[in-house]
């Protein structure tokens, strides 16, 4: 028999699991990048040097110390080339953080951040057209793990399920 404790512990553990993974996000829609179209690729690569590089870098390079918060309690920015985590997110997180904002996203209007939220700024296909950029710039190996992210690789379930536990005690830490 679960006593109260441990349903309330798998209750918040499922919560947590359908807010990271719910494939439709926070809005219901599923979106999708479109990183081998290269017409939208390079209107991306427009949209990215005019709204993103200033904090991003003008080589996906992000900014200095991406990783500790500075003394106000923000984040810099961080890298969207392979050595960053950008590609450990599926498309549609990608999708939600850009056009609603890390806040949003994570269901905390306490959470401070210099991400913009893009919403009445880029139009959803701009939004597309700048991650799918952004995702065309990532080597084969980052690329076949967002794939697999995705759940584009069927055959790679144990993977995929190794991922979302490391991807978990990323997000939870
Ligand atoms: C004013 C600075 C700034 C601008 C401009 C900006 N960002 Fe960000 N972005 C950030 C910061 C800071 C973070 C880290 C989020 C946090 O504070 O937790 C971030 C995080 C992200 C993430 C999450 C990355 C991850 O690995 O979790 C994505 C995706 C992203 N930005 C996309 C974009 C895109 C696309 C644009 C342009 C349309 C953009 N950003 C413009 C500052 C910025």
């Amino acid at each position: 028999m679960m006593n109260k404790r441990n349903v309330f512990a798998a209750v918040l553990m499922l919560s947590v699991a359908t807010l990271l993974f719910a494939s439709d996000g926070t809005d219901g829609v599923r979106m999708s990048l479109r990183a081998d179209d290269l017409v939208v690729v390079q209107a991306g690569e427009k949209i990215y040097q005019s709204q993103c590089a200033s904090c991003h870098g003008v080589s996906l390079e992000g900014q200095a110390d991406w990783r500790t918060r500075d003394a106000q309690g923000y984040l810099p920015a961080p890298p969207h080339d392979a050595t960053g985590h950008t590609w450990h997110h599926a498309d549609d997180l990608l999708f939600e953080i850009t056009k609603y904002g890390p806040a949003a996203v994570i269901n905390d209007a306490s959470y401070i951040t210099r991400m913009p939220a893009y919403q009445g700024i880029l139009s959803d296909d701009e939004i597309i057209a700048v991650l799918s950029f952004i995702k065309n710039t990532w080597p084969e190996e980052q690329r076949a793990w967002q794939d697999d992210v995705n759940g584009t690789d069927p055959t790679d379930s144990q993977g995929r399920h190794k991922k979302r536990s490391s991807l978990i005690d990323r997000l939870l830490k």
